[in-house]
């Protein structure tokens, strides 16, 4: 795992960026997975901003979201419901970048077989030929994904129920937080985990304490994010505030400093 820690949060979403276009240039028809919430907003747009550019070219990039809510039956379709982690996707990337939007998939949590569709879902990763990027928050209680606290680190994509802390964390982004639904559809830790990279972002201080239990902390299903210590190609980039907590932040500046892997990126800093 390598920890890049950068002066500011808009740093660290610009090199976020950054390193998600490299790869795809370096492989059009990329397969890259997404996640939605307010730390992810400042890296879409950086990525419309390098395509109009030409900078980066979408035109053959397939996507898979991590997660959706599970809608009740009376909710708005998905391109109304404001909501929806389909609506956050078109209006902060998709609708921005040449993508075809057929070629960008969010779990359904609308459909009367959630269940099915998200094996669908995970099928559907694999008969692509997997994930070259997956791209990951961390919330609260340690999600990756809305995988909260005991899920297996072999689950598959399936519908769970968000944890109250869960709830504490994304009601308020709700018009009405009495809407926000208590069930969701995500990929699994398992699902995560077979992507061929993961590109882990963490601001601001608020995630500091949950940040270096899952960087550094024991390997645990409480706290889902742990399991990144299992994978072997990790970047995490984090700000500093949210770096703030880890021990071996000295080292981890050391590293990326003297590592050639990130000789490009240097100028970032
Ligand atoms: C959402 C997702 C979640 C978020 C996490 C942090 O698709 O994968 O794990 O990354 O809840 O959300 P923010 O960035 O709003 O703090």
């Amino acid at each position: 795992m390598d920890v890049i820690v950068m002066p500011t949060a808009a740093a660290a979403a610009k090199l976020t960026a950054q390193i998600i276009a490299d790869a795809i240039n370096a492989k059009p028809n990329f397969k890259l997975g997404l996640a939605t919430g307010r730390t992810m907003e400042p890296v879409y747009a950086n990525l419309a901003k390098l395509n109009k550019a030409n900078k980066v070219d979408f035109s053959r990039v397939t996507t898979f979201n991590l997660d959706e809510y599970v809608w009740p039956k009376k909710a708005k379709k998905y391109e109304a419901n404001k909501d929806s982690y389909r609506y956050y996707m078109n209006y902060h990337l998709f609708n921005k970048i040449n993508i075809d939007i057929r070629n960008t998939n969010v779990p359904d949590g609308s459909c009367d077989d959630v269940d099915a569709a998200a094996i669908e879902y995970d099928n559907a990763i694999a008969e692509c030929g997997g994930l070259d990027i997956q791209l990951l928050g961390i919330g609260r209680s340690g999600h990756i994904g809305f995988n909260e606290p005991l899920s297996s680190f072999s689950s598959r994509t399936r519908a769970v129920t968000l944890t109250q802390t869960t709830y504490g964390q994304n009601s308020p982004l709700f018009d009405n937080p009495e809407d926000m639904p208590m069930q969701a559809v995500t990929m699994g830790v398992g699902t995560i985990l077979e992507a061929k990279r993961l590109v882990f972002l963490a601001t601001m201080k608020e995630k500091a304490d949950i940040v270096a239990k899952a960087i550094e902390g024991p390997v645990t299903s409480m706290i889902s994010a742990t399991a990144m210590q299992m994978h072997e190609d990790v970047v995490c980039i984090l700000d500093k505030d949210a770096a703030s907590k880890l021990e071996g932040l000295k080292e981890y500046e050391w590293s990326f400093k003297h590592n050639p892997r990130w000789a490009a990126y240097q100028k970032f800093k």
